[in-house]
């Protein structure tokens, strides 16, 4: 078969060891040839590509980022007949399948396409951890283990100067990142979008764990809104899909905190850092069999479906399992973290 393949939306460690994996197997097991578009769905729409023969894949799977690039283009901006669009590329180049590497908007594109008629089947990725049917994507890992690097050296720091550190970590409208993170690093306080703390709760346990000779570390996701908030505490622009660009939520937080403690309180936002560099050996060998397993869906022609960890096996589920399902922290998670506040 000749398949195509590519990566789209935010790029995340493992997006290499996915490509490694699926051309290798590809071309082992059943002969395949690869190409691989550039930029995510824009290389489809611009035919702009490259061919992804086994040399060029080598040592792949400890590399971060994408060798082909990524971006959030959507075949169906501005509706566009997407589908004419992408069905008219692969008929050209004679392309079998799409395999489509991404998160949440890129799944729902490939299911679009899927129910137009084309051959997709999704791997799903996403630093944040919050795509549903699936227990674990890659990059997930290694972002938390970027996250807990940096939040034991703030934690140095700020044990220096009796200060109060807060530290925002990446996840959208979910605390995966912040509770994992947040819990690896002994954070005295975690807000996550999930369950939203008031002011004076943060304020009581940055107080409490003050008042014990500790330097308070608060760690806040990036989609954390304080349910006191007052009007306006945080504005974000909008991309281009509407949603919000998060940032800033730490750099409010801390004067208030300070301002509320008496506390002294610095801000850090993590950012970008968290989605780059090697990814993990657990993000590697997850990614790998993902990659593996897309292969051998694609040549079961099981279609509109996308691989999936459950437990420790991998599984495939339908696209629409995946898309518009966000995977919540839950209230047990959430309980077991409360306990270790303060
Ligand atoms: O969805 C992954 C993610 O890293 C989010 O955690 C973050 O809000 C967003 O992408 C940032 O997107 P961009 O790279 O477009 O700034």
């Amino acid at each position: 078969m000749k398949i195509g393949i590519l990566t789209s939306g935010g790029d995340c460690p493992g997006l290499n060891a996915v490509i490694r994996a699926a051309v290798l197997t590809g071309d082992k097991l059943y002969e395949d040839e690869f190409i691989g578009y550039r930029d995510g769905w824009r290389g489809v729409i611009d035919d702009d590509w490259m061919t992804l023969p086994r040399r060029r894949i080598r040592g792949l799977s400890r590399v971060g980022g994408t060798i082909l690039g990524t971006s959030r283009s959507n075949p169906f901006h501005d509706g566009e007949d997407g589908a004419a669009m992408v069905r008219r590329q692969m008929e050209e180049h004679e392309i079998d399948a799409i395999i489509a590497i991404g998160g949440d908007g890129t799944l729902y594109t490939a299911n679009r396409l899927f129910e137009a008629g084309i051959p997709v089947v999704g791997v799903p990725k996403t630093v944040d951890n919050d795509l549903g049917a699936t227990d674990y994507t890659f990059g997930f890992d290694t972002a938390v283990q970027i996250a807990t690097d940096s939040l034991d050296r703030l934690r140095i720091t700020g044990d220096s100067h009796h200060r109060c550190m807060v530290a925002e970590v990446m996840g959208r409208s979910v605390g995966w990142i912040a509770l994992h993170s947040g819990m690896a690093a002994g954070a005295h306080v975690i807000c996550i979008p999930e369950f939203p703390l008031t002011i004076d709760e943060i304020c009581e346990q940055v107080r409490s764990a003050y008042d014990r000779g500790r330097a308070p570390l608060v760690v806040v996701a990036e989609g954390f809104v304080p349910k006191d908030a007052p009007e306006g505490f945080m504005d974000y622009e909008l991309d281009e899909f509407g949603r919000p660009r998060f940032g800033g939520v730490a750099e409010a937080l801390a004067p208030v905190i300070e301002q509320r403690t008496g506390v002294e309180s610095r801000a850090t936002v993590l950012g970008h850092i968290q989605r780059g560099g090697e990814p993990s050996a657990y993000d590697r060998v997850l990614a790998t069999r993902l990659g593996s397993a897309a292969v051998r869906l694609v040549h079961r022609r099981d279609f509109g479906r996308m691989v999936a960890l459950e437990g420790t096996d991998i599984v495939d589920v339908p696209l629409t399992d995946a898309i518009g399902n966000p995977k919540k922290v839950s209230e047990a998670r959430w309980e077991e973290a409360l306990t270790l506040f303060g």
